[in-house]
């Protein structure tokens, strides 16, 4: 696993993630064409593991509001940190988004007893019903990380995993199982191509990638949670 200090590294001849150097450039760039990803490279001065410290415990998921960041008591490092969470989620906010902090100590398992579990750890689409981009940023710990397209399947296109839904369903492969599928997540997640290389999405950097929603021009970004390292701080995370 790459360590936090280190800088992130794309594959150089995959093309569907596009740095951008503005976040102008990344609300304006369309995901269009080859790309799905954009990713505004930056490596954010500030201690964000301090305004981590600051918040406490706590367990699960818990959200940031801007008004628990401005009355903790921080270093001058610490300011620059929440300053910095701050502002991100100000521009978010001036482009019409509605991103959320998140303090993750650990995230929701599935449990159903699926064929593969349909939880965050387990590489999947964001679904959207209309036009939508996914909006991330990771400022501690392990980041999401990213699985090229090119290395990705659909676990339902998998002929024995498709054998196992249907008899799960009970019913024949026809639109009613398509609509079970659906439901349950299943269609949204992807098995890695053998010897498959995914990325980090690295500290620092936001991120805006592409969601499965109807009509979209491209494929959408397939990406996961970190696996959760028992005993380390919670993930500061920034999604809309
Ligand atoms: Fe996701």
């Amino acid at each position: 696993m790459r360590t936090p200090s280190s800088p992130t590294i794309f594959p150089a001849d995959y093309t569907r993630i596009k740095v951008v150097r503005s976040f102008y450039e990344l609300v304006t760039t369309p995901l269009a064409g080859e790309i799905n990803a954009l990713c505004w490279e930056r490596t954010l001065p500030g201690d964000f593991r301090e305004i981590v410290e600051r918040l406490g415990g706590g367990e699960g998921i818990v959200p940031v509001g801007d008004s628990r960041l401005d009355v903790l008591s921080l270093s001058d490092a610490g300011k620059v940190a929440r300053d910095l969470l701050l502002e991100d989620q100000q521009l978010l906010r001036s482009c019409d988004l509605a991103p959320g902090l998140d303090c993750i100590h650990d995230s929701p398992r599935d449990v159903s007893g699926g064929p593969f579990p349909v939880d965050v750890f387990s590489f999947h689409a964001d679904s959207a019903t209309a036009a939508a981009d996914t909006y991330l940023c990771s400022y501690t710990e392990a980041a999401s990380e990213v699985l090229r397209n090119d290395e990705a399947r659909r676990r339902v296109d998998i002929p024995e995993t498709r054998a196992e839904l249907l008899k799960l369903f009970g019913g024949e492969d026809n639109s009613d199982f398509l609509e079970f599928l659906n439901e349950h997540y299943y269609d949204l997640h992807y098995a890695p191509a053998a010897g498959a290389r995914p990325s980090s999405f690295g500290l620092g950097n936001l991120w805006r990638i592409a969601t499965d929603y109807p009509g979209s021009p491209v494929p959408p970004c397939i990406h996961r949670a970190p696996p959760a390292t028992p005993g380390r701080p919670p993930r500061l995370l920034l999604i809309s």
